[in-house]
């Protein structure tokens, strides 16, 4: 069984699909993370996201703790964005989460592109999404938790900014599958949210 779970940043996609995988019993990949380990690889090599060549060697060269809290920053956020719009970027990072969505019982993976690119074949898409603002005033507070200074307005410009790159790229861009169910979660708190995706899901594998 493959669930896939698509949207846009602090939709919520990802506390959702951990929380599928634990009732469903399932590996989870948080696919972002492998985009956020380039950035951060690139990073600390001086690289420039602007170069496609160097963002392909980062693939290649990633010596990044999946743990590092610096994988969370909104500079690394914005690197992410950027050298995820490169094809050999997303083919470089292909195969591990085709592999990952492939492996014997199933798995959760969540992301920009599952339900489309990477498991079109998923047995449950959902596609999270939230306001804007809402979703600006979630990773503001993730960010001031985490003792990084931030400004809400400029949470918001950035999501605003990240989202129009994703959505807006040539390859793989960030958008809802045909047949994926749209969980609007701007007025869900974090029980709700995880309480309506499992409804969904589980409302959606008993379709014949
Ligand atoms: O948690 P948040 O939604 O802020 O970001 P993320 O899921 O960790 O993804 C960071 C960036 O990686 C996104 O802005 C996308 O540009 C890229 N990404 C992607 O292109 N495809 C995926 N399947 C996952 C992430
Ligand atoms: O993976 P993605 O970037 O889409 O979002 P997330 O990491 O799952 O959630 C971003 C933040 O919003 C976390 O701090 C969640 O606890 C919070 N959240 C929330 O306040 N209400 C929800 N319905 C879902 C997430």
């Amino acid at each position: 069984m493959i669930i896939a779970v698509d949207g846009p940043a602090a939709s919520g996609k990802g506390t959702i699909a951990r929380a599928l995988a634990r009732h469903f019993g399932l590996p989870h990949m948080d696919t972002g993370l492998l985009y956020r380990a380039v950035a951060l690889q690139l990073f600390r090599w001086g690289g420039d996201p602007g170069n496609e060549f160097e963002a392909l060697r980062a693939c290649h060269e990633l010596g990044v703790d999946p743990a590092d809290p610096e994988l969370r920053t909104e500079t690394v956020s914005k690197f992410a964005s950027a050298v995820s719009a490169y094809p050999s970027v997303r083919t470089a990072l292909l195969e591990r989460q085709q592999e990952f969505a492939g492996q014997p019982g199933g798995a959760v993976l969540d992301g920009r592109d599952i339900g489309t690119v990477i498991a079109p074949q998923a047995d449950a898409k959902l596609f999270v999404t939230a306001s804007p603002e809402v979703r600006a005033a979630r990773r503001h507070q993730e960010l001031v938790g985490r003792g990084m200074a931030a400004h809400l307005a400029d949470v918001l410009n950035d999501i605003r900014a990240r989202d129009a790159r994703d959505a807006s790229r040539e390859t793989a861009p960030l958008r809802q599958a045909d047949d994926a169910i749209l969980l609007d979660t701007s007025g869900l708190d974090v029980n709700a949210a995880i309480a309506e995706a499992i409804r969904l899901v589980e409302e959606r594998l008993a379709l014949p």
